[in-house]
């Protein structure tokens, strides 16, 4: 089986994560099988796309996403943090990455997380279904979180969804979860699964962030379902070697 390459907030190795350059960067790569954002809900109830609940790591401002209107939000800068070069990136909203995706004629898979693990975003999941419901996507689409009461939420507005929950390392509830069905895979930190293969029998996996030659070599090896990596360039060509 060929384990399916994931860009992690899109071509984050070479530039701003989750701007648009990052994924028209990430969609460049033709061998390329999911492109994973991060959502959360501005102050004006928009859907935008950015990793972390506060905007301060990756943006020239300060403060919390839920603190500002979307306006507000695109007027920051979103790229000088990684380079100057990148000084016109903005925080893209999800419309912006849509539209982006129908650009490309798009046919792969779209890994959306929704980020509630920190924050709480009423209706979060009830207001992105509905967008994505409006969208009918040719894509596939996955969402996934670290929150289950989030993955709850969604499977209960829909059945059909594929949903995967993201965990440091598997417990008992998101194991219950997935044996019910209500979620297709388990998504754990590499570091804590890269030593417990053996485990990858048992439950639908795609570790996150794997980024090292020697965790992506052992993963192709295993045949694992997905590798989520920031270093999509690597992933493709050693893929190709094993
Ligand atoms: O796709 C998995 C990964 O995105 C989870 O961690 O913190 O990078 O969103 P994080
Ligand atoms: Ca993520």
């Amino acid at each position: 089986m060929r384990t399916q390459i994931v860009a992690h907030r899109g071509d984050r190795k070479n530039a701003p994560e989750n701007t648009l350059i990052a994924y028209r960067q990430a969609l460049a790569f033709d061998e390329l099988d999911i492109l994973e954002i991060d959502v959360h809900l501005t102050k004006d109830r928009q859907l935008v796309v950015i990793h972390d609940e506060k905007i301060d790591r990756t943006t020239n401002k300060h403060g919390y996403v839920h603190e500002y209107t979307l306006a507000q939000l695109q007027a920051m800068d979103a790229g000088s943090w990684f380079d100057t070069q990148y000084a016109n990136q903005h925080i893209p909203s999800l419309e912006e990455v849509l539209a982006l995706l129908r650009e490309h004629n798009f046919k792969k898979t779209l890994l959306i997380e929704v980020k509630t693990d920190h924050i709480e975003y009423p209706d979060i999941e009830a207001y992105l279904l509905k967008r994505m419901q409006q969208e009918q996507p040719e894509y596939q689409v996955i969402y996934q979180s670290f929150n289950l009461n989030t993955l709850i939420k969604l499977y209960q507005l829909d059945h059909t969804l594929i949903l995967n929950a993201l965990v440091f390392y598997p417990n008992i509830k998101v194991l219950k979860l997935y044996r019910k069905g209500i979620i297709k895979a388990i998504n754990p930190d590499n570091r804590w699964f890269i030593n417990r293969l053996f485990w990858y029998k048992k439950a639908s996996v795609s570790p996150w962030t794997v980024n090292t030659e020697a965790a992506m070599r052992t993963i192709f090896k295993a045949q694992l379902g997905r590798i989520i990596t920031d270093d999509v360039a690597l992933a493709i060509k050693l893929r190709k070697e094993i």
